[in-house]
């Protein structure tokens, strides 16, 4: 799979691409990923990239013409079609299914944003789709874009040693469970001791206790109301973003 990167601060990405699961696929030929700093579209001895919005308000916006022209070059590098996703806060929000789907590309372009955010053309021009990443305000599209290309590449087939841990993720497989409770040496920690049942060594019954404790945490988790913004506040509040 190839993955480009389209930012302005490229050296954010350094230690996060270069690290042992990621580093390893890159070297091994299996993820192909590139940075591109749209800045060297920019024309102008300044290179601008942002400018005040029409209409008034606070904050800069990234210009199209930078952006839209470095993608459109990247595009021209390959003949597999990249998938080009905008980061911003109010895109369509990242879970493991829309993971999976972005792993089934062959190529993803990924731009990241700053300042305010992009003209609107941008994503008119390029065809992309905006993907966020939660409901918070980040100060750019860089932490989102190495959260997708972390959890996409996992499901790039040979990223991972063992191709069955992926299945077994939370919110993976078939019921889309989150894990419950694992436990490790000692025994006994702080009085806190290990659930009988782990020490039993009847795979059945421990298989059937694992799934219940799958299916309670994901139960418990899905009854909190801080995990749904609509039922708790009468009048959402607009972020600034
Ligand atoms: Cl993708 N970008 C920014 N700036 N903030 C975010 C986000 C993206 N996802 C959540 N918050």
């Amino acid at each position: 799979m190839r993955i480009d990167i389209v930012t302005l601060f490229p050296e954010m990405f350094a230690s996060f691409l270069d690290g042992s699961l990621l580093g390893a696929a890159r070297r091994g030929g299996i993820l192909d990923v590139r940075l591109r700093n749209f800045r060297d579209f920019a024309v102008g001895v300044h290179r601008q990239v942002d400018d005040r919005p029409y209409g008034g308000g606070p904050g800069m916006l990234l210009m199209p013409g930078p952006v839209v022209e470095c993608v459109e070059a990247l595009q021209r590098e390959d003949e597999r079609p990249g998938h080009v996703v905008m980061l911003t806060p109010g895109g369509r929000r990242l879970d493991q299914r829309v993971v999976e789907e972005l792993a089934r590309r062959e190529r993803l372009v990924l731009v990241c944003g700053r300042y305010e955010g992009f003209d609107a053309r941008v994503r008119e021009s390029l065809g992309a789709e905006e993907i966020s990443i939660g409901d918070y305000v980040l100060s750019g599209g860089e932490v989102a874009a190495m959260v997708i290309v972390d959890a996409v590449s996992r499901l790039v087939p040979g990223v991972l040693g063992d191709a069955e841990s992926a299945r077994q993720d939370s919110f993976s497989g078939a019921d889309r469970l989150v894990e419950g409770p694992q436990y490790t040496r000692p025994r006994e920690f702080r009085g806190l001791e290990v659930p009988e049942v782990l020490l039993s060594g009847d795979h059945r019954r421990i298989s059937a206790w694992r799934h219940e404790q799958a299916v309670a945490a994901t139960r418990h988790r899905d009854a909190d109301p801080s995990q749904n913004p609509v039922q708790h506040s009468a009048q959402p509040q607009r972020s600034a973003s």
